[in-house]
């Protein structure tokens, strides 16, 4: 991999389905070249919980006006914790990065996503951590509508079934063990539905975007692929 401080930094945009290894490509991308990673999944899933504590949802659904009225309360950070090597996501000053990868949000953070009121004020954030360039950020339309002009823009994807199987390791591994494989691919898939038929900003491959298909292919292989990609287009930014 190409990594030399005089090199004009870039945007490198990854969205894709749930659980299709994103978060761990981006983390390992933005590590590798020494750019900033952003989750924005994490924002969505922070707002959720916001909610969850707050008597805004009623059933299923987030109580729009009680939210509109909370949303300026809302304030989102990334932390760098060295002890963990990532970017922790704090709720008002307070670390949730535990809290927001429980079932519990993950069952209703699709609901949330959907507001268009909440999308304009994350992708605000989005665009402002990433003025500088040098950064790594993965979710659903950020090739699409945060950095449209990002410089590499990578699509994600994996069949449903090898990603619940991945969803569910990283579950027991959060000690969470009590979720079936079935119950973990019903959320997956309602939610790649939701994600993809939203009125706003749906998932979508960008038109200039890299797809990768990871259902069967290693790290290594994926590794690979990816430093290619990166490699080329540093190539091409500083020629
Ligand atoms: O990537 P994830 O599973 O942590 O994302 C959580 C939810 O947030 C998921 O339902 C899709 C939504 N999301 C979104 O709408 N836009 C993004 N840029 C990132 C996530």
């Amino acid at each position: 991999m190409m990594k030399n401080s005089n090199m004009e930094k870039i945007i490198i945009a990854i969205d894709g389905h749930s659980s299709c290894g994103k978060s761990t490509m981006a983390k390992d991308l933005a590590k590798a070249l020494g750019y900033k990673y952003i989750d924005s999944g994490a924002m969505y899933r922070a707002v959720t919980l916001y909610c969850l504590e707050n008597g805004i949802f009623i059933d299923d659904e987030p109580d729009l006006d009680k939210l509109r009225n909370a949303i300026d309360d809302i304030r989102i950070d990334f932390i760098f914790n060295p002890a963990s090597g990532i970017s922790e996501t704090y709720l008002n000053g307070r670390n949730v990065e535990k809290e927001i990868r429980s079932m519990s949000v993950a069952d209703k953070v699709s609901p949330v996503a959907v507001i268009g009121f909440v999308r304009r004020a994350m992708v605000q954030l989005q665009q402002a951590f990433g003025k500088d360039k040098g950064i790594v950020m993965d979710g659903r339309d950020i090739g699409t509508v945060v950095f449209p002009d990002a410089e590499l823009k990578i699509f994600v994807t994996a069949s449903p079934e090898v990603r619940a199987q991945r969803r569910i390791l990283e579950l027991k591994a959060r000690g969470d063990k009590g979720v079936s494989f079935e119950e973990v691919l019903a959320n997956l898939k309602k939610r790649d539905f939701i994600d993809s038929t939203r009125s706003e900003s749906p998932l979508r491959q960008a038109e200039d975007a890299m797809v990768l298909d990871n259902s069967d292919l290693t790290i290594e292989e994926q590794n690979r692929l990816l430093m290619d990609w990166v490699d080329q287009t540093l190539q091409k930014n500083n020629a």
